[in-house]
């Protein structure tokens, strides 16, 4: 029992540090920035979830933000073609292969989580790029994202 005890105690300790390895937190403000430019994601995470929070006040339809994650290759024309899927599709191209993530477009005071599998998603050596297909915004609102 007092093994037991022992070896749960010591899982949950873990808990927290395993989690915050494998997970990052990114803010979008009325300013249409970032608070975070560049994300390593550690291989030896399963999976790694993202939380985009916007923390400005406006709303989604003038100051609209989400977290796209592509291939560095293709960030260009996936923001391109998501100008013109609207924003009724949160301007993202329906079914568009290139997405390898997104969370939904927020506004003010919003946020929405997105898991990838990294695995099964991401390569090592690939170069990501993360953005905001909001028209106008991924001049601003990107950063870069790799395996490490
Ligand atoms: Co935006």
């Amino acid at each position: 029992m007092f093994r037991f005890a022992a070896i749960a105690a010591a899982v949950v300790m873990s808990m927290p540090a395993f989690a915050d390895e494998c997970s990052a937190t990114v803010e979008g403000n009325d300013a249409m920035q970032y608070n975070v430019k560049s994300i390593d994601v550690p291989k030896s995470c399963k999976s790694f979830t993202v939380t985009l929070k916007h923390v400005g006040k406006l709303p989604k339809a003038s100051m609209g933000h989400n977290w796209v994650l592509a291939k560095t290759a293709d960030a260009a024309a996936v923001a391109k073609d998501g100008i013109a899927a609207g924003l009724k599709a949160d301007y993202i191209k329906a079914g568009d292969p290139r997405v390898i993530a997104h969370t939904k477009m927020l506004g003010g005071g919003e946020s929405d989580s997105v898991t990838i599998d990294v695995a099964g998603k991401l390569k090592a050596g690939e170069p990501y790029e993360y953005f905001c297909t909001f028209p106008g915004h991924v001049a601003l609102m990107k950063g870069t994202l790799q395996i490490k």
